[in-house]
């Protein structure tokens, strides 16, 4: 979603805010912003489009100062354009804001009738004009915007500025993510640690409700009841990953080939030849997960279809009850929950505001835990327990190896519960002998990029498609069919591969290519006659199988072959040729595939 960056230092900080700009951009990008104080007022620079449009823009026009806050912006209230792109200012504030003021048409009037004129339709504007008048009775920054965020409902990460007091960026959240960066003799803020790599590794998470005042020679960290608090300096020690595309055209198809590597980091240390090693999961988790009788996951997009796949693996192999439900429902209903039952959320970035309101509004449960792959994000630090996924930085917006390593961390977790119900330990060994195989017989699959390609252009001059799958391959499925219409725009809907004659039936024709995902499992002979009915009806398969599935190419089927895979782990192998496919479709179609339209990265609004 939106991204947020600021500085106060004792150099010109317009470059290190619009480096920020860049390594955010992923989040959100249909417009940017930065305003720095310069000569004692607000200098704003706007640009709709990508941030290189506003980098052009500067370098024509460059402002010079060393405090200042820029954004990208992903369209909320009011469609994008250079009046609605962030910093929003009121004469010498200006403010950039994550998140949603819900109430912001009652403040708007409030402010019009005080005199105040709008020239946006952002809720953002309303929050400028209320910091300006709390500033002229207090005369103090920090004191305002405390004054301002009493006034807000909704989710919001702040950053302000004044040329009346130039030396100083407050900020404050509260239901979307903010860092402070320690620098030496500067100081930063921003809404995701990785837009400030390049001039720290030492981060402060402000946590819910916190404001902060920073300037080059402190940080002041102040809570909800405006206490002074101390927050805990992390020192990030993981090695940066670097956020370019190396050899590759795109993020996505890079982050598709880092698989192999990665879903070795999520095993790394964390299972011995046979059996999953308790400790990954931390200190306090045998006294929990000794007392789990039921599981239930919360998750959204891609997440949720990890937590679909983990829902097959704990009722068959674990023996353990689970449902599995997207966040954005599960937080608005009435839940009844069983006795001993552990709330697990699914999350890539930790910061999805539906995710993160289910755990907060999550009671009766023995305890939570994420599978995440943010460090210190909200997910992570509200949880009692974590399992991070170690995938490195996700860019592309359709996730790809942030799924792949959730099934893999979802999988030790129902090992480790497992084993202390129905798992023997001959299935437990068996489950890790096939991890160990994974990322070698990942890498095998990725060979198969040609032969992918070639079956992609059957693809895309279509309108829909149709993905098909059954037991645990209607996940992937379901996950195949979001990949294509993310990146490609086609119309994909995924089914268990019997309903079809339930209505979807109606839909196959000559025109419409039916994808199924059909590894030799126990369901295989069953999903053979849904495809049959297909067939019938002139419908053109594509069949991602193995040897041993017995498929054959013909005139209306084609055939892609998978090497042979434990069962265990085919969801995980037979995903990676779906992510190959929609990559393929959407070149073809020369859509963005990193940055497709309407969508971001983190949504950390509702
Ligand atoms: C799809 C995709 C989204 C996310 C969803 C949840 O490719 O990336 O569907 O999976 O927005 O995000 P996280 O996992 O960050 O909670």
């Amino acid at each position: 979603m939106c991204g947020i960056v600021g500085a106060a230092a004792q150099r010109n900080v317009s470059k290190i805010l619009l480096e920020g700009l860049k390594r955010l951009e992923y989040r959100g990008y249909d417009s940017a912003g930065l305003a720095v104080i310069e000569e004692q007022a607000i200098g704003l620079r706007k640009a709709v489009g990508k941030v290189s449009e506003l980098v052009n823009k500067f370098d024509q026009d460059p402002i010079k100062g060393i405090v200042g806050i820029a954004h990208t912006r992903w369209a909320t209230h009011g469609a994008p354009s250079e009046i609605n792109a962030h910093p929003h200012s009121s004469d010498h504030i200006a403010v950039v804001h994550n998140g949603i003021i819900e109430n912001h048409e009652e403040l708007r009037q409030q402010l019009k009738d005080k005199g105040y004129d709008f020239v946006s339709e952002t809720d953002t504007e309303v929050v400028a004009h209320l910091i300006h008048s709390f500033f002229i009775e207090s005369g103090c920054l920090k004191t305002a915007l405390r004054q301002a965020v009493g006034s807000f409902d909704g989710a919001y990460a702040l950053g302000v500025i004044s040329a009346q007091q130039p030396d100083t960026v407050v900020c404050a959240r509260s239901g979307s993510p903010l860092v402070v960066g320690v620098g030496i003799d500067e100081n930063f803020i921003a809404s995701d640690q990785l837009a400030l790599r390049q001039v720290t590794d030492r981060f402060i998470f402000l946590e819910e409700g916190d404001l902060a005042e920073v300037t080059t020679e402190a940080i002041r960290i102040f809570d909800q009841q405006g206490e002074s608090v101390e927050r805990p300096v992390v020192q990030l020690t993981d090695v940066e990953e670097s956020a370019d595309k190396g050899e590759y055209r795109h993020y996505m198809l890079k982050e598709i080939h880092e698989q192999p590597r990665v879903l070795g980091n999520t095993l790394q240390g964390r299972v011995s030849k046979h059996s999953v090693l308790e400790e990954a999961f931390g200190a306090e988790a045998k006294a929990i997960f000794d007392q789990v009788e039921a599981i239930q996951i919360l998750a959204c997009g891609t997440s949720y279809h990890a937590g679909m796949i983990a829902k097959y693996w704990f009722e068959d192999w674990a023996g353990i009850p689970c449902a599995v439900e997207v966040a954005s429902e599960y937080r608005y209903r009435k839940t009844v929950v069983r006795p001993n039952t552990l709330f697990v959320s699914v999350s890539q970035s930790g910061e999805t505001a539906d995710t993160l309101a289910a755990l907060r509004g999550s009671e009766g449960y023995l305890a939570s835990l994420t599978v995440c792959n943010v460090a210190n994000s909200s997910l992570v630090r509200e949880s009692d327990l974590c399992l991070m996924t170690l995938a490195g930085p996700e860019i592309g917006v359709a996730s790809t190896k942030a799924f792949t390593t959730q099934l893999v961390a979802l999988q030790l977790l129902v090992i480790a519960l497992g084993r202390r119900a129905k798992m023997t330990p001959e299935k437990e060994t068996e489950l890790v002998q096939a991890l160990h195989a994974l990322p070698e017989l990942c890498e095998k699959v990725l060979k198969l990029d040609a032969e992918i390609q070639q079956l992609s252009e059957a693809f895309s001059e279509k309108h829909h498609a149709l993905f098909l799958g059954r037991g645990v391959e209607y996940p992937v499925a379901k996950e195949g069919a979001l990949k294509l219409k993310e990146i490609s725009y086609i119309h994909a809907e995924a089914y268990p591969a019997g309903e079809l004659k339930h209505g979807p039936l109606a839909l196959v024709d000559s025109d419409m290519p039916v994808v199924a995902v059909a590894p030799n499992d126990q369901l295989l002979e069953k999903l053979k006659s849904n495809l049959e009915e297909v067939q019938a009806r002139g419908g053109k398969l594509f069949v991602f199988a193995d040897e041993q599935s017995g498929f054959a190419n013909d005139d209306n089927t084609t055939v892609l072959l998978l090497p042979d895979v434990p069962g265990s782990i085919a969801p995980i192998i037979y995903t990676l040729p779906l992510q190959l496919l929609s990559y393929h479709v959407a070149i073809l179609k020369g859509t963005d595939v990193d940055q497709p339209r309407n969508l971001a990265k983190s949504v950390t609004v509702e």
